[in-house]
């Protein structure tokens, strides 16, 4: 185990090669919490085989401190906090120091922590320019994965990982640039002009100001829909090792620098199997139309030649609620009040798929539930948030989460380059024909 481990190992797996006399012993690993490793870093140079694991459904990737999800018991601690906790008593800003530095700040370190997010909102100016390049009607996670990129052709003080000086200013450049990134993506996709961060705002208020206000007029904060704005932020902002944080972590390993990391954890993130799954909960319930239409839906779901998925329901770890979900859902009903909205289709159709689904048999044997997309996105609507930002703000969100597991593992001694192996099912080695050869 890595010299940082808290694991210990304390007991032992054979795995013994039928037919053969050849058994290795592995160091069965222990948590703090949580199920046990099996530790298989020598199973290759003792066995000569492989594990085999696509997806990786049953693979510890690697060892952290960060957060820690119950899939069974529909837990989420960020830093052993319960995210029910967490989304009711603290804020955004807050718990990126608690994700980043591994615990709840003292007055003096949230005053200097968001100090130091503030004074690195606003982005190089000719930044703006290469809005310019795309068109119009680009999708803003286009343009968000790709301004993100290229802040490294911008920064070059803060790419050398190695230096703890530069990592933490890379920390603050992509915690507090993301945003007004993000909001310029929408802006320029409406074609009014940018509003720049505003340092006397919270975090979530200059998130709302840069997306909706306009220089004709003064912006008025509504704190409902900021604080709902800020809880939603906090629900997103790490989850384990899923798809996007294992791919800033894979790219990390490399030694690639933190803004290309968070590019790459951008472009996983946009797959409507992940964080592209708000979006796509919006598009399904417009298909639908109205709730007459879901137990048809719902048949096509079951139908497996449909190939269509009910978006926004289960996943790879809950296997219960998502603690997520629930609180999502609370807030929906919080914000929709607050506007004044007395019935929204949009959250009475989702009602009712989620009463249907949770009583049909099929969602119900595969432990299908509601996942964070499912009402995220109807909240965001009412907010105004246009559907093509939801998996932005998503990002804005989660890059908290990437940038602390990205410098969790370059922090490790012991991490070295990600490279799987494979189970290799292609041709045997053959010859070259020329083509005159090939009939
Ligand atoms: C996020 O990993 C994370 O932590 C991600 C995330 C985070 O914070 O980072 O939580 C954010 O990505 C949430 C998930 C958002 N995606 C969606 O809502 C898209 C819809 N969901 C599915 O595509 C699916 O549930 C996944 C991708 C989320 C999980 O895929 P898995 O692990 O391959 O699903 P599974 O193995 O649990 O599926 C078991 C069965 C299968 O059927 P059988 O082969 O057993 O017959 O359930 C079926 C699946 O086909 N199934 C669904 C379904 N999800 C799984 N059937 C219909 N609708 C669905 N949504």
């Amino acid at each position: 185990m890595s010299s940082t481990a808290k694991g210990s190992a304390k007991a032992t797996v054979t795995v013994t090669l039928d037919g053969s006399n050849r058994s290795t012993t592995l160091p069965l690993v222990s948590g703090t919490i949580g199920p046990d490793v099996v530790d298989i870093r020598k199973l290759y140079g003792d066995l000569g085989v492989f594990t085999f694991d696509p997806g990786y459904g049953a693979t510890a990737s690697c060892e952290s401190r960060i957060t820690y999800i119950d899939g069974d018991a529909g837990v989420l601690l960020y830093r052993g906090y319960p995210i029910e906790q967490l989304a009711e008593q603290s804020d955004f800003l807050e718990v990126a120091y608690l994700l980043l530095e591994g615990d709840l700040p003292t007055p003096a370190q949230f005053d200097t922590f968001s100090r130091g997010v503030t004074r690195h909102t606003m982005v190089h100016e000719q930044i703006r320019r290469f809005y310019d390049g795309f068109r119009r009607d680009a999708h803003p996670m286009a343009i968000l994965c790709g301004v993100v990129g290229a802040l490294s052709a911008f920064y070059h003080d803060s790419i050398d990982i190695n230096d703890p000086k530069q990592r933490e200013i890379a920390a603050f450049r992509l915690i507090a640039k993301v945003p007004t990134i993000a909001a310029w993506a929408y802006k320029y996709s409406i074609g009014q002009p940018f509003m720049y961060p505003r340092n006397d705002l919270g975090f979530a208020e200059n998130f709302l100001y840069m997306l909706n206000a306009v220089p004709a007029e003064p912006w008025q904060n509504n704190p409902i829909l900021s604080r709902a704005m800020d809880r939603i932020l906090v629900l997103h902002a790490d989850h384990e090792q899923n798809a996007s944080t294992s791919t800033v972590r894979l790219a990390g390993s490399t030694g690639a620098n933190p803004f290309a990391c968070i590019a790459a954890g951008i472009a996983a993130l946009w797959g409507p199997a992940h964080g592209g799954a708000n979006e796509a909960v919006l598009k399904m319930l417009a298909e639908i139309g109205k709730p007459e239409n879901i137990p048809a839906f719902i048949r096509e779901v079951k139908d497996k030649q449909s190939h269509t998925k009910l978006m926004g329901f289960g996943h790879r770890v809950y296997k219960n609620f998502d603690p997520r979900a629930k609180i999502m859902k609370e807030t929906c009903h919080e914000v929709l009040a607050e506007l004044g909205i007395k019935d929204e289709p949009l959250l009475d159709m989702a009602m009712e798929m989620e009463r249907i689904a949770l009583e049909d048999d099929y969602f119900v044997s595969r432990k299908l539930y509601p996942n964070v997309d499912f009402y995220s996105g109807i909240i965001l609507k009412a907010m105004g948030i246009p559907t093509s930002m939801f998996t932005v703000l998503f990002a804005v969100a989660r890059t908290v989460g990437w940038v602390s597991q990205w410098k969790e593992m370059v922090e490790d001694p012991s991490q070295r380059i990600g490279r799987p192996r494979q189970l290799y099912t292609g041709a045997t080695e053959r010859d070259y024909r020329p083509i005159s050869d090939r009939g």
